[in-house]
């Protein structure tokens, strides 16, 4: 397999999130080379691994609109959206009064301002919503994250400028555009046993019946002729999935509830078609 260009490896994410990748980028870089034609991630999130590797072409979906709006006014005009973020006090007290707005009546550069601020000053960069869909994350205190520099703000800009945004369900995106020679990294959240409960209060999760979804979308992105990686907690639930492809076991510090003392190192699996 030819190695990633490293010339090409230049930044990290923008945004805190909680099941990032940051710290398996190195491992599951060693799967990309510059001869796939585009790079697809269903589940973006921070997008540790688009960051890192920079690719020249790529369809980025998230299920989370608010993230993927992020994104496309970032893309349009990071200095606008970097002097917005940096404009907000990073007091406690404002942080409240941030949160406490309507994301509905604002325009979507102040929706995306908004969201950068949140997410880098609220606990752990979790993002969670209450049943009537409102952000409720507290405060950060003495972990919040300093908004990252204007320099940072343009790197990331420049990379996503180069990806098609989409708010699309995983499959739907996948059957949409999954096309012979891509590269497809999947990274859902871990399952939770009864999402029907879980899901009425946050449309983000991924439930048992999901893996059964992804374990048809790899088949399909197999069938096309392009190329998955999955990375999944080792779990009773992805094992159908171990059991049709094989895995490779990975150990990764994992922020478990987004508490210090449950961070512990996870196993995970990596799990993908392309020929080691
Ligand atoms: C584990 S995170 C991805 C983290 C990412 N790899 C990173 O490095 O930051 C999973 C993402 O999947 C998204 N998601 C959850 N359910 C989804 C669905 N049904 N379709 C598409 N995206 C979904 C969540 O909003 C979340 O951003």
């Amino acid at each position: 397999m030819t190695k990633p260009d490293v010339r090409k490896i230049k930044s990290g994410p923008l945004l805190r999130w909680a099941g990032s990748k940051q710290r398996l980028v190195p491992r599951l870089a060693e799967y990309w080379n510059t001869s796939f034609k585009r790079y697809l991630e269903p589940f973006t999130g921070s997008a540790a691994l688009f960051f890192h590797l920079d690719p020249k072409r790529a369809c980025l979906n998230d299920i989370n609109e608010q993230l993927i709006e992020c994104y496309e006014e970032l893309a349009n005009d990071p200095d606008a959206l970097h002097r917005r973020v940096t404009a907000i006090s990073s007091t406690e007290e404002k942080y409240y009064v941030i949160r406490a707005l309507d994301p509905k009546v604002l325009t979507s550069a102040e929706r995306a301002a908004r969201f950068i601020y949140l997410n880098r000053h609220c606990f752990n960069g979790i993002y969670r919503t209450n049943s009537d869909g409102k952000f409720n994350v507290p405060y950060g205190a003495a972990k919040a994250g300093a908004v990252p520099t204007i320099e940072k703000f343009r790197d990331c800009a420049r990379a996503i400028a180069r990806a098609q945004l989409t708010s699309l369900d995983f499959d739907t995106f996948l059957k949409k555009n999954v096309k012979s020679g891509d590269f497809v990294y999947l990274d859902p959240p871990y399952a939770v046993a009864n999402r029907r409960i879980f899901r009425q209060y946050d449309k983000h999760s991924f439930g048992i019946e999901d893996v059964e979804r992804l374990q048809n979308c790899l088949e399909l992105i197999d069938s096309r002729g392009a190329s998955f990686v999955v990375s999944y907690a080792l779990s009773a639930e992805i094992k159908p999935i171990v059991q049709q492809w094989g895995a490779r076991r990975v150990t990764a510090q994992r922020n478990v509830a987004g508490f210090a003392e449950h961070r512990r190192k996870a196993v995970e699996v990596i799990i993908t078609n392309i020929k080691e």
